[in-house]
């Protein structure tokens, strides 16, 4: 083997290692130069062959070309593997790290309450019905058979609005209760009525733990001929029954309320409160309608029986679900919503 041979072999095999190791398409590209560009090492050996000896010029040839067609395939090759590493690290996807957490969200808690409310009366038969966000005084008051000297009235409990007073119904108030649905439906429609409104209603408070300017009703109204208290204690009871607990129990206690005769509130006891070492909770009003309310929507006298019913939403979550600050409805912090 002449010494023109032997380079060859060992040039071979020494690019052929460097382009194997080669970790980046720079480096590869000056490997290419090194051995085959224009003044590369295989370029300058057949560069030479004219000045050869003429029986080694067919020998060096080959050999000289067969080493620069396999060092340009080794380059494509080795080329194409650095390629797609790079591709496969640009990929957005990376299916080997974790899937991403989505965080799915839910009904804000006094949305639930009142949308299984709804629920439960829907399939009694009743509807659902909405009054306007500034009352006024003869809706929010003298219909209910609450007079201008009643305390309910009162300055510290009602907000007013800053509007001139309507010649027939008075001062504009925010609703200080859902109550006035009632007058508003029963002028609209004549009974059979079976309704229940949801709704915000305020009140003079300063905030704090068990007080809020602003909370949420449920009102409940059912008007025809011969209902009866039992007609209100059977549906009270079934509803409370289907929202908390088949367990719960219903009790119901005298008291006043001015748009209602006679009137109570409604007790509630559940395995979950008993558990908690409470025996009877204070829930909601009710009574039969007030017949000074009848005359009020110009219904003809005697003509009908109805009741009503009413309660806060804030408080049946908070004894719900052992909810001890008032505020934490509505400062959406989603430690706290996320809990329900
Ligand atoms: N309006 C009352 C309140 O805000 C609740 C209430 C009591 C509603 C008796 C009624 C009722 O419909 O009959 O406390």
């Amino acid at each position: 083997m002449t010494e023109l041979e032997q380079q060859l072999h060992a040039l071979r095999a020494e690019a052929e290692a460097a382009i194997t190791g080669c970790a980046d398409l720079p480096a590869l590209d000056q490997l290419k130069t090194k051995y085959l560009g224009q003044h590369g090492s295989v370029t300058g050996i057949l560069g030479k062959l004219g000045s050869l000896p003429k029986e080694q010029k067919p020998v060096i040839g080959k050999l000289a070309n067969e080493v620069k067609t396999a060092l340009a395939a080794a380059i494509t090759t080795k080329r194409e593997e650095l390629e797609s590493q790079i591709s496969n690290l640009k990929s957005p996807i990376d299916t080997t790290l974790p899937g991403r957490r989505h965080h799915l969200g839910h009904q804000h808690p006094l949305t639930q309450i009142f949308e299984r409310t709804v629920k439960i009366f829907r399939r009694m038969g009743f509807a659902v019905e909405d009054g306007p966000e500034v009352e006024d005084e003869w809706h929010c008051f003298d219909a209910l058979n609450t007079p201008a000297d009643h305390p309910a009235r009162d300055i510290q409990d009602t907000l007013y609005v800053d509007l001139p007073a309507d010649p027939k119904y008075g001062r504009y108030v925010m609703p200080t209760h859902t109550s006035p649905v009632q007058i508003r439906t029963m002028l609209r429609q004549q009974p059979p009525i079976r309704i229940i409104a949801p709704g915000r209603v305020f009140r003079r408070d300063n905030p704090d733990a068990t007080h809020s300017p602003t909370f949420h009703q449920i009102e409940g109204l059912y008007v025809d001929k011969n209902v009866t208290v039992a007609d209100l204690k059977g549906t009270v009871e079934f509803f409370f029954k289907q929202l908390l607990d088949p367990e719960t129990q219903v009790r119901f206690r005298p008291h006043f309320f001015p748009y209602t005769e006679p009137s109570f509130e409604i007790d509630l006891s559940t395995p979950h409160f008993r558990a908690r070492g409470k025996e009877w909770i204070e829930i909601a009003g009710c009574g039969m309608v007030d017949p000074n309310v009848f005359k009020a929507v110009g219904y003809p006298d005697d003509a009908y029986t109805g009741w009503a019913f009413g309660f806060g939403i804030e408080r049946l979550a908070m004894i719900m679900w052992s909810i001890n600050d008032i505020r934490l409805f509505t400062e959406n912090d989603v430690r706290f919503l996320e809990q329900f």
